[in-house]
Formats: structure tokens, sequence, C-alpha cells
């Protein structure tokens, strides 16, 4: 039997005050209530990454510091990502770019799905991390969940309402079922493609 697909949801801002913990959790309840994937999530701040300083990616040669190479570790061992994407200065925060720069063929051949939020619900940086997912050989679903503008703004705490996450669902909810959706097909596809291409390398 084919196992279930191992979903990461990276949390991709890590300062003390962030707000991003919020649209996390609550993007893994929506995926793990699915029942057909297993899910995790995985906070940049609880890994000690340095900035990068190897030689080269992983796709060269393999990578020095332990802490790069067990960071590796994890992103090979999921199938799929859910990004959960703040916006800092139109793109995404530096600690994810150098999580993303610290792998490379971890990342190929995977998928993933975004949540992001802002004024503008993330949608610039959204749109540079499909471009890096490009070179990292990734999948992007079309459809990502966007916290914007009003939305933003009642569940961030200073927007002063900092009200539950369920208060907007009824603006976001359906968008994160088509990006779930969307992220099990290719994640199930990729996963498929891939022990193909290792059956006939065997
Ligand atoms: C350095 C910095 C740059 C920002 N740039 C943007 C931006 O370009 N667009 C936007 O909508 N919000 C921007 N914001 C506001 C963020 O959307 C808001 O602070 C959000 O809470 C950041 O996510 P975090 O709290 O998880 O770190 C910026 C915030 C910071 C700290």
């Amino acid at each position: 039997m084919t196992r279930k697909p191992r979903i990461a949801v990276i949390l991709g801002s890590t300062r003390d005050s962030r707000f991003g913990a919020k649209p996390a959790e609550w993007i893994l309840a929506q995926a793990r209530a699915r029942g057909d994937w297993e899910v995790d999530l995985v906070d940049l701040k609880e890994y000690d990454l340095p900035l990068f300083n190897e030689m080269a990616s992983n796709a060269w040669m393999p990578s020095s510091d332990p802490r790069a190479t067990a960071w590796q570790e994890t992103i090979a061992s999921y199938d799929g990502y859910i990004f959960v994407v703040a916006e800092y200065n139109r793109s995404i925060t530096g600690a994810l770019k150098n999580a993303l720069d610290q792998a490379y063929v971890d990342w190929n051949r995977k998928a993933f799905g975004v949540v992001g939020y802002g004024a503008l619900g993330a949608a610039r940086a959204v749109e540079h991390l499909r471009t890096i997912g490009i070179e990292l050989q990734m999948a992007s679903t079309r459809s990502g969940v966007h916290i914007a503008g009003a939305d933003f703004f009642a569940v961030h705490p200073l927007g002063q309402q900092n009200k539950p996450m369920s208060a907007i669902e009824g603006t976001i909810g359906a968008s994160a079922n088509t990006m779930l959706a969307e992220l099990d097909w290719w994640t199930r596809a990729t996963m498929a493609a891939r022990t193909d291409a290792q059956a006939k390398a065997a």
C-alpha cells in the first residue's frame, strides 16, 4: 500500500514578535483535518541554521556544516511543503531565503503550496517564492491562501482586533481547501514519479 504523503508546514518568519505562528497553526490544523497526510510544523526558529557558508549548494558537493546537513535531512524527509509566508519589503523573509538556499536536492521534484499574509496577502513575496521554487525544481500549486486587507488586520495583533483565525474562515477557507487539494494532487504525482525514476535508476 502507498504510504501517506508527509507534508511540512514551514513557518518562515522567526522574530520574537512574529504573527506568523497564528496562520501556521491554523493551516496545520486544516491540513491535519484531511486525515490522509502526515503533517508537521517545521518552525525555522527552532533550527540553528547559520547564514549560508558552503563552497556550493548540495547540488554540487555535500555541505560541511552539520547544521546545514541536519536541515537537509529534515527537508528530505517530506514529500511536500506549505510555506507560511510573511512579506518583508515585497519579498520573503531573509530567514526563509537562507533556509531555501541551505538545501537543493532535498527540495527537488516536490510540490508546495503557500499561505501568505500582509496588506496584500504577501502576493509579491509569494511570487518571488514561486520563482525560487522553479530553480529548486519544485512544483507550485496554482492556488494559495492570501490573508490580506481587512482580514489581515482583523487577525493581526497590531490591527487591535486580534481575532481568532476562525473569524476569517468565511473568506479564506475556500482558498485553503483548493490549495490543499492541489497540493495533494501534485504531491502524489511527484511521489509516484520519484518512485518510478528511482526504480528505473536501480
Ligand atoms: C522588515 C519588514 C518589512 C515589511 N514589509 C512589508 C511589505 O513589503 N508588505 C506588507 O504587506 N507588509 C510588510 N511588513 C508588515 C508585515 O506584513 C507584518 O509585520 C507581519 O506581521 C510580518 O510577519 P511576521 O509578524 O510573521 O514577522 C513588513 C514588516 C517588516 C518587519
